[in-house]
């Protein structure tokens, strides 16, 4: 039997809000290859990224110290929601009838709604410290969008925003809340950049895609002096950032007098997994028995069927060689109501990790994440956004594998966000209008050609 938890929510004070992120670099058994630039082959260094990022995230990119210290000021605009609430899932249990503990992370009870703050803050604050006065970025769902809208306002910096063009319609109010933070918002592919009106000249009707949207954000930013460009995941600053969270999922586990033996995340770009579960993984990587599963959509499925390979981080092809697994950098994802899961690669740090065995991934349909995002709500009352109820389906599953095989698990999966901009999907959902895609492999091959003659990884 397990042992019962009493507490339904555990809380910790704001004086235990984690003071360093967590490098999983310092641990990995290999640590990831090097990023090319594309002209030479040859590694990146500093020099070629400080017209896009601030020299302190740049050293954070390539640190293989085990912690960095957490900014004075980041540490106070966090506390305007960190620590994050851990829940124990107990009604959810009761109602799929397993024998198994479920707990979640909730992140959405940050100002914007999802876990994306995290790192928006400490991008926006490591900008204004070394003199930019504004950043363009990308958005998929609009949750990063959104992020870094509210991280420039409490900052004091300017925000243009490039929003993936499917979101940008299905979601409008996403597009509020950033004017409210003073961002300005354009759809994207747009024709205020050479990339997107050269994306916009062979596609009129394009939906967008992430790595167009980045290749407008890195076009606008590389062409202003007082401009850096802003990534909301992928890269391993970016993942660091996001390690409170499951430095403060360790504590609340122990707390409640328990440890998973599953750790759960949906995976875009990778920023929500990786916070939650890298601090787990330094656990696994010291010889602690846990199952680590990424969530993916089947309508773009990179960790469970993208080669490892180098690729562009964007479309056209602006940015670094990244060794990551990958569809094809000009692959466009059908617009599935899971706007931040639409991205061609995935990062460097959890492709390793993947390619050394120390995270498995599954890949679901919308249909099944939708009847899990409602299971789920109908339970334990939170909405989920559609993103985080690719954890959800994946930790449902889990439970019912354990049950099947006369087991009893502890299970912890990241609820990266709440979906009340998401209402949209949801309607289509009850309508029965959501279309499963699941892609053929002559697709697949098809979009892989984009990465034929690049580098290879070794
Ligand atoms: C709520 C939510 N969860 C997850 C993601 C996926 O991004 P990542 O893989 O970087 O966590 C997004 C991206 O927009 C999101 O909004």
């Amino acid at each position: 039997m397990l042992e019962a938890v009493s507490e339904t929510k555990i809380v910790l004070p704001e004086s235990e809000l984690p003071t360093r992120w967590y490098n999983i670099a310092s641990d990995m058994p290999n640590r990831p290859q090097p990023v090319l630039h594309p002209g030479t082959g040859e590694p990146v260094g500093p020099d070629d990224l400080a017209p896009l990022f601030p020299m302190e995230l740049i050293l954070q990119e390539v640190s293989t110290e085990a912690e960095v210290a957490i900014p004075e000021e980041v540490l106070e605009i966090y506390k305007l929601w960190r620590p994050t609430p851990l829940y124990r899932a107990g009604r959810l249990e009761r109602a799929i009838g397993t024998k198994s503990r479920i707990f979640y992370k909730y992140e959405g009870v940050s100002p914007a709604g999802s876990h994306k703050p995290n790192t928006a803050v400490a991008q926006a604050f490591y900008n204004k410290a070394e003199g930019r006065t504004r950043l363009s970025t990308e958005t998929g769902a609009g949750q990063w969008g959104s992020a870094l809208a509210f991280a420039c306002k409490l900052v004091g910096l300017e925000c243009k925003v490039y929003m993936v063009k499917v979101s940008y319609e299905q979601k409008p109010f996403r597009r509020s809340l950033m004017h409210v933070w003073g961002s300005e918002v354009v759809a994207s592919p747009s024709d205020e950049t050479e990339s997107g009106r050269k994306v916009l000249a062979e596609h009129p009707d394009s939906p967008g895609s992430l790595g167009i949207a980045i290749s407008e954000a890195v076009e606008d930013a590389a062409g202003r002096e007082d401009t850096a460009y802003s990534l909301g995941s992928v890269l391993n600053h970016v993942l660091l950032h996001q390690t409170v969270i499951g430095q403060e999922a360790f504590k609340q586990m122990e707390l409640a007098g328990a440890f998973p033996d599953v750790v759960i995340g949906c995976v875009g770009g990778g920023s929500n997994f990786a916070g939650l579960a890298f601090p787990f993984l330094r656990e696994k990587i010291a010889g602690r028995e846990i199952d680590v599963l990424a969530c993916e959509p089947a309508a773009c499925p990179t960790l469970t069927r993208g080669p490892f390979a180098y690729d562009f981080g964007d479309t056209v092809g602006l940015t670094p060689l990244v060794p990551m697994h990958t569809l094809g950098h000009d692959f466009v994802p059908a617009p599935i109501h899971s706007g931040g899961l639409r991205y061609h690669g995935v990062a460097p740090l959890i492709s390793q990790l993947v390619l050394d065995g120390m995270i498995r991934a599954e890949a679901y349909l919308q249909h099944d994440v939708f009847t899990s995002a409602v299971e789920f709500a109908s339970a334990e009352g939170i909405v989920p956004a559609p993103e985080s109820a690719h954890a959800i389906h994946g930790a449902i599953g889990a439970a019912h594998q354990a049950d099947e095989a006369g087991e009893q698990k502890t299970i912890l999966f990241n609820l990266s966000g709440h979906g009340h901009f998401d209402m949209a999907a949801y309607d289509s959902f009850f309508a029965g209008k959501l279309e499963d895609v699941a892609l053929d492999e002559a697709e697949i091959e098809r979009a892989l050609k984009a990465i034929a003659g690049l580098p290879q990884t070794v």
